[in-house]
């Protein structure tokens, strides 16, 4: 019990880091939260700062899920599900404590954590994804579909583990997507140019 409480801790806390945070403010003296959609993820990183600041910020939010597990996996002296610490570094991206309880949006986190427990369900959903986006040109319509398929794969391949754990995060990803969908059916949601 101790050693899950410890473990859920650090995930939380390793998925609070806020990169899009620190790259604007270290490398572009800009606070994304002020521009753009506002949001504190990858998408409005590239939006705002730039495709390197954007490459930067995705790779570190998807280490962040990868990395929750892999301390847990490699460290704990004890069995631990990693399912459950796992989601943790999510809940930490979405509501990090050192950046006001206002983080991302869930993908790229949740994407991360997917890589360290399914490689192979990780390159579907990110083949799917940019599919969609090429198609779409929407980041967040891409995003919630290609949580859906992570869904319905999960359950293809009969892992019951990640139907539970694709699941849960489908639930985050579309509820940190409201205002998103609400721009879709108003057709107010920014497309990608760079695609
Ligand atoms: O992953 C976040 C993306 O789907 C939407 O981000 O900044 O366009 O609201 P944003």
């Amino acid at each position: 019990m101790l050693y899950y409480v410890l473990f859920i801790i650090l995930a939380y806390l390793l998925g609070s880091i806020p990169s899009g945070l620190i790259v604007g403010k270290v490398f572009y003296q800009t606070d994304i939260r002020e521009h753009g959609s506002g949001n504190l993820g990858a998408t409005n990183t590239f939006r705002v700062l730039g495709k390197k600041a954007g490459i930067a910020v995705t790779i570190s939010d998807v280490l962040k899920g990868t990395f929750s597990i892999a301390l847990p996996f490699f460290f704990s002296p004890i069995e631990v599900n990693l399912l459950v610490i796992g989601v943790f570094s999510v809940i930490g991206h979405m509501y990090p404590i050192f950046a006001g309880f206002k983080g991302g949006k869930a993908v790229a986190t949740s994407g991360g954590l997917v890589l360290g427990l399914s490689p192979l369900l990780f390159f579907i959903i990110l083949a799917t994804f940019f599919v969609l986006l090429y198609t779409t040109k929407y980041v967040s319509l891409s995003s919630i579909v290609t949580s859906f398929i992570a869904v319905m794969t999960s359950l293809v391949m009969s892992r019951f583990d990640l139907l539970i754990l694709t699941a849960v995060l489908l639930t985050f990803i579309v509820y940190r997507h409201i205002p998103n969908i609400k721009r879709i059916i108003n057709k107010t949601e920014p497309k990608i140019t760079w695609m």
